[in-house]
């Protein structure tokens, strides 16, 4: 029987190209958004794939939307907590509230739904949990303390469940992406862009979308058993995290 696979953030950019991809691996696939209802609607249509709204920053919501996908689809077996905002700002200029928003959704929305998932998973000993974690994580990035920081708390709330997870046969690891062609990359400044970060990447050119995604269905498969709490590094050659 085929699995299921939630994926959060997942009717655009990285979390789309996740949810077409694990469709394709045969998945049964629930596709969480929550905001730009137009673009869920469009792609739940073209794809095929259920979507469901909800925001991962809200314990109870999370709550709530995996108990829906699980009464109308089944036992989520594989989480891909892929959401994510940037609320970008040079520190002396960040409000408490662009440093919030971005803890509360890129690094709480971590623990809101793989909280809700965990207990099933023990119960049945099988899970796979993917954090979509960020090169900005592994080494810093100016403009983005706030995601920097919740990124690099992905890291290590991926390594610390992972020696939790062991023993029940769920897997818990990160991939950290560079810069992938997704809208959230385009909303740079162009000048930022093509001066500052383009030269950066020794393979001259951003990440596809679907190059995270076939990562992500290596992890979820079961070949991947022996691999736990690990960061999966795709930035075409930005950055090596020792
Ligand atoms: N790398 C290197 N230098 C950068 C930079 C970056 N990413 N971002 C800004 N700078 C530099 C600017 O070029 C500028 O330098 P000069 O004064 O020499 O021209 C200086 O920092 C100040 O920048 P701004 O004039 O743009 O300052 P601002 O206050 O108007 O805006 C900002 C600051 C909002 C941070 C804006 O520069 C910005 O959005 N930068 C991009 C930050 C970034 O890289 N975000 C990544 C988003 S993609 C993502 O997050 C996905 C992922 O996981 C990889």
């Amino acid at each position: 029987m085929s699995k299921v696979a939630l994926v959060t953030g997942g009717t655009r950019g990285i979390g789309a190209a996740i949810c077409v991809a694990l469709n394709a691996a045969g998945y049964k696939v629930a596709a969480n958004y929550a905001g730009n209802e137009e673009k869920a609607q469009a792609f739940g249509e073209v794809t095929g794939i259920p979507v469901f709204k909800w925001d991962v920053s809200s314990y109870q919501a999370c709550a709530d939307g995996v108990g829906q996908v699980e009464n109308e689809i089944g036992p989520v077996e594989v989480l891909v907590n892929n959401a994510g905002i940037t609320r970008d700002a040079m520190f002396h200029k960040m409000t408490p509230e662009q440093w919030n928003e971005v803890i509360s959704t890129n690094l709480s929305g971590l623990f809101n739904m793989t909280h809700r998932v965990w207990s099933g998973m023990r119960d049945r000993n099988f899970g796979r949990i993917i954090n979509i974690s960020s090169i900005n994580g592994q080494k810093g990035q100016m403009g983005q303390v706030n995601y920097s920081a919740a990124k690099a708390g992905d890291l290590g709330f991926t390594k610390a469940l992972a020696q939790e997870g062991a023993a029940k046969n769920i897997t818990v690891n990160a991939i950290c992406p560079g810069y992938i062609a997704t809208e959230m990359v385009k909303a740079v400044p162009e000048n930022v862009l093509k001066e500052r970060i383009l030269p950066q990447i020794p393979v001259g050119r951003l990440g596809e979308p679907e190059e995270i995604a076939r990562c992500v269905v290596f992890l979820a498969s079961t070949d991947a058993g022996f691999i736990t709490g690990s960061t999966l590094t795709a930035n075409g050659g930005q950055y090596y995290a020792g």
